[in-house]
Order: C-alpha cells, then structure tokens, then sequence
C-alpha cells in the first residue's frame, strides 16, 4: 500500500529536516516548504493528504494558509503545530478545517500515530462515502437526538410542518445547534421527498452570482451568460430550498425573494417570461435578525413572510440533560464507523462534558467524540482523550531554569537515563496511574506506554 503524501510547512530547517528523516524511512512520502508562501506552492504542485503546519511562519500566517489550502483540497488533513501555551490560537485552527495539532515540541511517536489513524480514516472512506449517501437518504426524525423539553417542542412541531403542503420555514439559532440536518429531516419526511432538497449558502457567493444561482439566467443577461441556465428555484421545482445563512443576503436581493415567497412566480436574470414553482423554502441563520432589522440590513417584510413557522434550535448549554444521549449517539455512530468497540464514556469523562459551555454546540461536541475514538485505545473514553480545553486539565509546568535543578557533570551523562528517571518518578508520583502520568508529563498515553516498553519500566500496581 502506498502511504500518505505529507507536506511540512515549518522554517525551523531542523524540523523540516527531522520529518523527512523519520517518515521517509516509514515509507511516507515528504516535501518541506519554510514559508508559508512556498507552503502553497508546495501544495498547489503535490496536493498533499496531509500537511503539517506551524503557525508562526515568515510571510503568511499558518492560520491564514488553513483557508486556502481547504479551498483547493477539502479532505486534505492540516495538523497544527504550535508552542506551549498557545491553545486558544490551536482551538482556532481546528475550527478553522485542521484536523489535528500537536504541542512543539513533540516526539515522531506521537506524530505516526496521528499519520497511522489518518490513514484509518483514508481507507474507510470510500465505503463511509456510500454509507453517508444512504444514511441522507434515510434521515428521518430519529437522528435528531434530544429528549429535553424545547427539542421535544421543536420535533413535534417540526413533524407537522414536514405533513403540511409548502409552508415556509424559518430555523433560527447558534453555529452547529443542528438546522442543516433539521432542515433535510423536514424534506425527507414530506410528501415533497422524491423531488429535489437543494441547499445555497448565500454567504458563500457573490451578490451577483448569488442571484444568477437562485433564479438563473438567460443567454446574453450578462458578459459570462454564454447559455441559458436554470436556477436552483426552478431546479428544486416540487421540492425543498433551503437557503443558508439567509442573513447575508443583501437588500436588493431580498426584495426578489420576497416577490418569489410571495407569487411562486419569478423571471431568470435577462428573461421576461414568469416562471411559476412549487417549492417550499426553509431558510436559516445563526444570526440575530431582529437587530439587522434594527440596523436595516434585513426587511422587515422579509423577516414576516420567513417566518410563518419560525423555530429556534436550542444551544446545548440550555439543555444539557441531551448530553448524555448525544455521546451515546456518537460513540456508536464512530464506532461503526471507524470499527471500534467503546462502550462509552468514564464517569470522569461524562462530569467534564456535561459541565463544558459547548459554545459550538453539537458540530464541537460530535468533533470530539470523533477525536476521542480515534485516540481512544480503551474500551472506555477517559479525559485524557479530550482536548484539554474542555478536560480543563492543568499543562504541566515548563521548566526554562535546567540548570536550576540540574547540573551536568564533567563526563555528560546520558540523556536516556534522565528520560527514563523522570518517567520513573512520574510514575510513582502518580501512583502508577498512565493516564495521570502521561498528562503530567505533557505527553499521550500511547507515548508513555511505549516508552515504558522501551525502557522496560517494571509496573507496579498502582
Ligand atoms: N440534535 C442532533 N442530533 C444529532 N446530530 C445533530 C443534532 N444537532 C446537530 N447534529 C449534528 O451536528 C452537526 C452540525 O449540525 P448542523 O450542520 O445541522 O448545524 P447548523 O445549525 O446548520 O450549524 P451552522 O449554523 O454552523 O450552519 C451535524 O453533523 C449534525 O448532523
Ligand atoms: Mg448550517
């Protein structure tokens, strides 16, 4: 099997060149780049299945490249590398599309075994790509998961709407809280189901492009319009449209869509004949349109005609009862996925999700279930699977002052022998517990383990 073809974007040479060194001889095919320019230069000749990329770069910022290495290749994995002490810059790079990000300085253990559990995820895909496809398909109201009172509320009302003809919908509230999926439920349980589900970000286009998207255009209406084409309202005829992040559309815009809430009836963009369609339109928005009302960015007449059935998806931290459910979902939705056997979490575990404010709602809690299964080699997920920024646990302290503690006699010493000591220590110290021990030192359990291994550490029971 051919392995992954890696990109390293650090101008740290020796980090370049210890990549190189250490994956070339696991079979792994590497190119370096030393700056962020020439990281995407890199990236446009190769398209690597992955890339390592460190943050503080000369020229473009690693934050920045995220974006457009994502645009140019979506399932292409970016693991961060930042210093100590930076999470929150890491936190972002993982919204932002990374896959992954480890602590400088690390050690090539820890960087093969994310290498190892990508490729996991490589092969699977294929076969995880028909079952997606499938799963679509079949979405029905038992995918929405929650049994507190407000996602009662909004299945409920959600299940009426989906059985009436073509009212329109409004779905409201925070990034990740679940519109999207909502969104497609109520299409695949109406009787508009056979017909098409089409979904335009309108955040994601051009103003004009936009409106050419949504209502088409005749040969001729514009320079590029070399040929007539439809547009999504007409394409989505005797089906669903839904229109994403509906708040960025701009005013002129919105006075088209009205028309079209309004009459069914619309004219491609250079035509003058009245098209008429039977749709219904679901639109949504993470943000809060009664104060773009207030700020005239959004009409008013828009805003009543959206909102004929307007729900409002619940953030997590208002109904953290749905935690426990929601884990359970995930750890048997991955474990078939990714073929694992985790029973579930630790208690430990199930106190810090429970108590985190989940300001990216079920997307981050979903993402770190996944992470957690890809890590996890228990049966049971414990916090030292999760990110630290949810486990809250404590780094452990970085010492700059060696010589304070330490002093180097003539002959040297060996290194190996101090690795081993601490390890040792550690592990007395925490009284034989790996978990603790590993994150006391700052390092994953797999790494601790197999440095036990390799220093044949005798085990006490702890
Ligand atoms: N109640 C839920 N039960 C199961 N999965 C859910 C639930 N809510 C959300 N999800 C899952 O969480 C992820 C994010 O949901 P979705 O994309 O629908 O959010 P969104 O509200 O559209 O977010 P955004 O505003 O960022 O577009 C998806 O993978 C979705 O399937
Ligand atoms: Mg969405």
């Amino acid at each position: 099997m051919s392995r992954l073809n890696i990109l390293v974007i650090d101008d740290e040479k020796l980090i370049c060149w210890s990549f190189k060194q250490q994956l070339k001889k696991e079979g792994y095919s590497v190119e370096t780049a030393e700056s962020g320019e020439e990281g995407l230069e890199r990236f446009k000749e190769k398209y690597p299945d992955v890339v390592f990329l460190d943050n503080k770069l000369p020229g473009k910022q690693g934050l920045e490249l995220i974006k457009e290495m994502k645009a140019l290749k979506e399932d292409c994995y970016i693991i961060f590398m930042t210093a100590y002490g930076t999470i929150e810059t890491a936190v972002m790079a993982m919204k932002m599309g990374a896959f992954e990000y480890v602590n400088k300085p690390f050690n090539f253990d820890e960087i093969e075994l994310i290498l190892e559990n990508i490729e996991k995820k490589i092969n699977l895909d294929n076969e995880l790509q028909i079952l997606r496809r499938e799963q679509q398909d079949k979405l029905n109201f038992n995918h929405i998961i929650g049994t507190s009172k407000s996602m009662n509320r909004i299945i409920d009302l959600a299940k009426k709407i989906s059985q009436s003809e073509a009212t329109t919908v409004l779905l409201l509230g925070e990034s990740g809280t679940g519109k999207d999926l909502l969104a497609r439920i109520i299409h695949n349980n109406s009787n508009r189901k056979d017909k098409s589900f089409v979904t335009i970000n309108c955040a994601s286009l051009p103003e004009t492009l936009l409106e050419s998207e949504l209502f088409g255009h005749e040969r001729g209406a514009f320079t590029d319009a070399k040929t007539q084409k439809k547009g999504l309202f007409e394409v989505a005829d005797g089906g669903t449209v839904y229109l994403d992040e509906i708040g960025e559309v701009n005013v002129a815009l919105q006075v088209k869509l009205l028309n079209v809430l309004e009459s069914r009836v619309f004219r491609r963009l250079g035509g003058t004949e009245d098209i008429r369609v039977n749709i219904r339109i679901i639109a949504a928005t993470n943000q809060d349109l009664n104060a773009a009302i207030e700020q005239k960015k959004f009409r008013n007449d828009l805003y009543y005609r959206l909102k004929v059935f307007q729900l409002t998806m619940p953030p997590i931290r208002e109904r953290r009862e749905d935690i426990p459910l929601l884990v359970e979902y995930f750890i048997q939705s991955f474990n078939k996925q990714f073929r694992k056997s985790i029973k579930g979490v630790t208690d430990n575990a199930l106190k810090v999700l429970m108590n985190y404010s989940w300001p990216g709602n079920v997307r981050e809690l979903r993402n770190v279930i996944e992470r957690a299964i890809i890590l996890e080699t228990d049966e049971w997920i414990d916090t030292d699977n999760l990110p630290s920024e949810i486990s809250g646990v404590k780094p452990p302290t970085k010492i700059t002052d060696v010589e304070k503690w330490l002093e180097i006699p003539e002959e040297g010493f060996s290194i190996y022998e101090i690795e081993k000591s601490i390890i040792e220590m550690t592990l007395q110290k925490s009284g034989y517990n790996q978990t603790r021990a590993a994150e006391m030192m700052g390092v994953t359990r797999d790494t601790l383990r197999y440095k036990i291994k390799k220093y044949k550490i005798s085990q006490q029971d702890g």
